[in-house]
């Protein structure tokens, strides 16, 4: 039977490479959607986990997991021979950022290598992890390739990016629209009705490079405007101006504005990362990306601002320097309701306020301890501490950074005197007069 008769009568068998916060929702969704998927991850601790029900992404609920185990739909294994009979494989595997600041592709050339021993015709390889254009085609395919078999004519061949907003509630992954790019009809018409199986929208396009250059546009568009309202936040801050009031009332405009939010810096692994991809493919072309540049460089100084902000609080409000200072940092995670350490900001800060002699602890319900601090070894094994009203007086001044859901802010500022608040989580003018809110 070919792949797309398979398609059709919806017998075909999935699988996706990397189960991290990625490819577990897509593996859960497939899954869902009555398609049997096997998710291929070198973690093998983590293959063992997911095998047991237990899911480490908060998207992921152990029911779900547990439910689609039993009935044969999701199985996960490091053994890439169990991938051989499957028809569609979808790689989600990371494109962090090496030591240089350029793309480190090494992960997905891994698994196109593993992949070698199993590719074999009407089977479809679908890259799903951000990259620069020219990724699928120019080192995808080549690695793919030699093995014999070509794309487009023995296998098929498709990017499609995933647009998944961890910890956001107002869109399931179903219900995202989906961008798949492939550079020959075949592969664009098995990768587009493949996703119709189980995607409420797929929004087709003329080629790989096309779909790869769609997510890196979307990621550079938020960096580029969040670094805007970071710098407008400076400029309005010394002007007595609050930029959270001013969003909220351009916002009101029903045409040509969107809102977007500062904040104490980018993290998490695409915003601060993707928009690099291009600026290192844009170089073999001889231009420049000053957009991405200037972005990056006024988001990477938001940790400095911050922390010069908090300087300022405990100098004029406690008459105290950062170097005789306790404080409580509130929220570590890179955002709002999610586990996620990856490049948060928080990290830079903490780092930066032990270099200062600075005292602090955290409090994060999501993040119990700092794990894995690669390049922060300093920070490793910290953990989040328990608040009570007792506990608080105790601390020179809070920095909020993250803005959890489940964290109670303005029973915090009760038993508190002096607040740094990057997120806008509490009035300025606080009816409980004593506690000084200040913006950063
Ligand atoms: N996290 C997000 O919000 C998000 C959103 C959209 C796109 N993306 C993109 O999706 C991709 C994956 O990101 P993520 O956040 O899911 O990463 P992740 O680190 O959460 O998960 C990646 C998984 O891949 C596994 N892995 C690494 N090398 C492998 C290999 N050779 N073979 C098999 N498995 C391997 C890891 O063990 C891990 O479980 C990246 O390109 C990222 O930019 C991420």
């Amino acid at each position: 039977m070919t792949l797309s008769e398979k398609i059709q009568n919806k017998s075909v068998k999935a699988a996706v490479i990397g189960l991290g916060y990625v490819g577990l929702p897509l593996a859960v969704t497939l899954g869902k959607a009555g398609v049997a998927v096997v998710g291929y991850d070198v973690n093998k601790s983590r293959v063992a986990t997911l095998n047991k029900g237990e899911s480490h992404i908060y998207a992921v609920s152990n029911e779900d997991l547990s439910v689609l185990i039993g009935q044969q739909k999701f199985t996960a294994t490091f053994n890439i021979n169990d991938l051989a009979d499957c028809d569609v494989i979808m790689i989600c595997v990371p494109t962090p950022l090496d030591q240089h600041r350029e793309p480190d592709l090494s992960y997905i050339a891994d698994s196109a290598r593993a992949l070698r021993n199993v590719l074999r015709p009407e089977q479809l390889i679908v890259l799903e992890s951000t990259t620069y254009p020219g990724t699928t085609k120019e080192v995808l395919e080549r690695l793919l390739s030699k093995n014999g078999l070509k794309a487009g004519q023995d296998y098929y061949l498709a990017f499609a990016p995933e647009r998944e907003d961890p910890g956001n509630k107002s869109f399931a992954l179903k219900s995202i629209p989906k961008v798949v790019g492939a550079d020959d009809p075949q592969s664009l018409e098995n990768a587009v009705n493949f996703y119709r199986l189980f995607l409420d929208e797929v929004v087709p396009v003329s080629s790989a490079h096309t779909a790869e250059a769609v997510k890196l546009t979307e990621n550079i568009f938020r960096s580029v405007n969040i670094a805007l309202v970071n710098e407008l936040k400076v400029i309005y801050d010394a002007m007595g101006i609050d930029i959270w009031e001013v969003i909220e009332a351009a916002k009101t405009k029903p045409f040509g504005y969107m809102p977007f939010y500062p904040g104490p810096g980018l993290g998490g692994h695409c915003i601060p990362i993707d928009p690099f991809y291009l600026s290192y493919r844009a170089r073999a072309f001889d231009l420049p990306t000053r957009f991405i540049e200037l972005a990056g460089e006024i988001n990477t100084n938001m940790p400095n601002y911050v922390i010069q902000k908090l300087i300022d609080a405990l100098d004029i409000h406690k008459k105290i320097s950062l170097s005789s200072a306790n404080i409580l940092i509130i929220g570590v995670a890179y955002k709002k309701n999610v586990n996620d350490m990856r490049e948060s900001p928080a990290i830079d800060i903490m780092s930066k306020l032990r270099k200062r002699g600075a005292q602090f602890n955290y409090h994060d319900p999501h993040v119990p301890v700092l794990e894995h601090m690669d390049h922060h070894k300093e920070l490793e094994g910290l953990r989040s501490c328990d608040l009570t009203a007792d506990t608080l007086k105790g601390y020179d001044a809070i920095l909020i950074i993250t803005d959890h859901d489940n964290i109670d802010f303005p029973s915090i500022a009760e038993s508190c005197d002096l607040i740094v608040d990057t997120r806008n989580v509490l009035p300025s003018n606080l009816t409980n007069s004593h506690t000084k809110i200040i913006r950063a």
